[in-house]
């Protein structure tokens, strides 16, 4: 182990292109915090860097939807993200933007550096264009067909539906986003970071010195690396961004996954000009090797924190790396990946609102539950019971007794401590021990385990209380409850300490009901934190029921969303024109039955089926392979448009259509009459 004099701990800069949701708390913030806010309490040297990512395609087309400019859209997200950030207690030392002056000049710096010291390989290739939009297209203005899966609005550089990593060029039949046209390809010139140059220095550094890594982000990496690693290209064809700052690059941008990681160096520089008193020169936290830096991010941001950003400062040469990358999995909402563009999630913003001072009861929730190892799943249900049967039962239950009894048998004055049992001493002992608990599992990263071990505490004042009776001792042995109550308000004392990273809120309003100060880590575990004949204050509770009727509005505010993306899917599909009754008639749909069925050699979609018509056997070709198998289908009765004109199809010549009926997520069924009926029966 290596011996640090500092913690930079920076968290993923989310795109201001929309509010935070609970899977950016659960998957970054909330770990992040926990993290700064522990070490911070073990009197550690820490600088907590966050910020908005305010740059990149999604923000342009975002502007574009709204008919506003990309500097109004990140205006008020960052505003509004903060704002969620602040009010749930994520307590970074700097929440900048990196549309900052600040920004601009270190991620133009940076990328001037490498250019000079010929770092990158200048590559004229053909891109994209869209000729009526006179632009080139970003990956993500381009949608075509999938060709792994074959959805038809994948992006230019991803497949929402199968999750495939695309090029554009992959995508069959390719659409501008613009204009709707296809777009031509047109030379481009571009710089790329050659990362294949970095393999074994990459190999070495994470798969030989960097072990001890999660297993889902060393296996990410090694995968990455043994698949072998392209040159990438670090600029774009684009108006929004940190322009590339040499000569003939005028109208490009640094491709926004160069500049976004800058952003925690420049929001690092922002702060030490804001404090230098507290946080010194800024280069102590990124040039010095005896600064600790661990990046939280989520599972999709792995590739750039552990690989190209790496790679960045490696090129550059003076810059520190990361220690760790503790990156999570995703969480999911009510079983369903959360989704910023079909409003699937629960917005801190709304949250806020509908459980106003309830801010650590997310936080509680969302690290008990944390997608760590594997992606989770939020309910409201489970947030529900967490309250009510951990925090409320537990936690709350423990605290509220020990003050309550306090305030009833000594008017809240701390009664001295007597001797104490073999009892007494075995739980005041196990304070440490759950400490070095809680040590080892925030050390390590596994917040939800230090949470548990936490919790364990709260467990044992409650054992402790209802193993010792006081409420009935009191009638027999007054001293020996003076004893006991002194223990209970010991373990409450440490309870300050130990939730202080998880429960920040709540831990300073116990410590305002204990009328006491706050302690530093290294205290947890003292038996004296609280002296006899200090007074306490009237007790409150802590945390309060649910309701069922509160969790319920929830519920059916998703049930809302559900409704009203159903109803947009129908609105994307409007009804088409009128027709004359004439060119209805002119269609020939019949009943048909298929006699065989075969898949079409080369082909994901297609079958060939033989159909029955009553009248002749023909041939169809059909897109339906994904759904059917052909042995299964054999006997079905479809309806079969008749007289459309015949198509070759992969050689084949296809004599009409089978219609179909399309479920919400793209799956196919037949349309057959409800009972069976001859072959040829008109449908009309
Ligand atoms: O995935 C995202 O939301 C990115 N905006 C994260 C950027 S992290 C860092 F590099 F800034
Ligand atoms: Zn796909």
């Amino acid at each position: 182990m290596k011996n640090f004099k500092r913690t930079l701990i920076t968290s993923a800069l989310p795109y201001a292109n929309g509010p935070v949701h609970i899977g950016h708390l659960a998957g970054v913030y909330v770990p992040a915090d926990i993290y700064a806010r522990y070490l911070r309490l073990k009197g550690e040297e820490v600088a907590f860097i966050g910020g908005s990512d305010e740059h990149g395609v999604p923000i342009t087309l975002k502007a574009k939807k709204e008919g506003i400019a990309p500097q109004d859209v990140v205006d008020k997200y960052h505003g509004m993200i903060k704002d969620s950030f602040e009010k749930f207690g994520i307590s970074f030392d700097v929440y900048s933007r990196t549309t900052s002056k600040i920004h601009h000049e270190t991620a133009s710096e940076i990328f001037k550096t490498l250019y000079d010291k010929g770092a990158f390989i200048e590559q004229t290739s053909e891109q994209f264009y869209d000729v009526e939009a006179n632009q080139f297209l970003a990956d993500r203005y381009i949608t075509g067909t999938c060709p792994k899966c074959n959805y038809e609005k994948a992006y230019g550089d991803q497949c929402e539906s199968c999750g495939s990593t695309l090029n554009a060029t992959d995508l069959i039949d390719p659409k501008s986003v613009l204009s709707g046209n296809k777009p031509v390809m047109k030379e481009t010139k571009h710089w790329f970071l050659p990362l294949d140059q970095y393999e074994p220095w990459l190999r070495e550094w994470i798969l030989e010195e960097h072990k001890e890594w999660k297993p889902n982000v060393y296996g990410q990496c090694k995968s990455w690396i043994d698949g072998g690693l392209n040159p990438r290209a670090v600029t774009r064809d684009l108006d929004w961004g940190v322009p590339v700052p040499i000569e003939g690059a005028e109208g490009k941008v640094l491709y926004v996954w160069f500049d976004a990681p800058i952003g925690y160096i420049s929001n690092t520089k922002e702060l030490c000009i804001n404090e230098p008193a507290k946080f010194g020169k800024w280069e102590k936290w990124w040039k010095d090797p005896e600064t600790k830096m661990v990046h939280f991010i989520g599972k999709d941001n792995i590739v750039f924190h552990c690989i190209i950003f790496p790679v960045i400062l490696k090129a550059e040469g003076s810059f520190i790396l990361p220690e760790n990358v503790p990156a999570n999995e995703f969480l999911n909402l009510e079983g369903d990946k959360i989704s910023t563009s079909r409003n699937w999630a629960v917005w801190l913003h709304e949250y806020l609102i509908d459980f106003p001072g309830k801010e650590d009861v997310l936080k509680y929730t969302l690290t008990a539950n944390a997608p760590e190892t594997k992606d989770n799943d939020f309910t409201w249900k489970d947030f529900q019971t967490r309250n009510n049967s951990e925090l409320v039962a537990i936690l709350g239950n423990f605290v509220n007794r020990a003050l309550v009894l306090t305030d009833k048998y000594y008017n809240g004055e701390v009664p001295e401590c007597g001797e104490l049992t073999e009892y007494d001493k075995n739980a005041l002992n196990e304070i440490t021990n759950l400490k070095l608990e809680v040590e080892k599992a925030i050390d390590t990263f596994h917040f939800r385990e230090a949470l548990k071990n936490a919790m364990e505490l709260a467990r044992l004042g409650n054992k402790y209380l209802a193993d010792m009776e006081p409420w009935k001792v009191v009638k027999t042995d007054p001293e020996r409850v003076k004893t006991i109550m002194n223990v209970a308000l010991q373990i409450t004392a440490n309870l300050t300490i130990v939730f202080e990273p998880f429960l920040p809120f709540t831990m300073t309003k116990l410590r305002g009901l204990m009328n006491l100060d706050k302690f530093d880590w290294l205290e947890l575990g003292r038996t004296d934190l609280i002296a006899a004949d200090h007074k306490i204050n009237t007790p409150e509770l802590l945390f309060e029921i649910i309701e069922d009727e509160a969790i319920q509005a929830q519920v059916d505010k998703l049930l809302a969303t559900k409704k009203a993306n159903e109803l947009e899917e129908v609105i994307a599909n409007p009804v088409k024109e009128n027709i004359e009754y004439e060119d209805f008639a002119k269609m020939d749909i019949r009943v048909g039955t298929i006699i065989a069925a075969e898949k079409v050699a080369k082909t994901k979609k297609l079958l060939k089926l033989t159909i029955d018509t009553g009248i002749d056997q023909r041939t169809v070709v059909s897109g339906i392979a994904e759904y059917f198998e052909p042995q299964k289908i054999i006997g079905q009765q479809v309806s079969l448009l008749m007289n459309l004109a015949p198509k070759t199809l992969k050689g084949i010549e296809s004599q009409g259509m089978i219609l179909m009926a399309e479920n919400a997520d793209g799956s196919l069924v037949f349309v057959t009459p409800s009972t069976k009926i001859k072959e040829g029966a008109e449908i009309r």
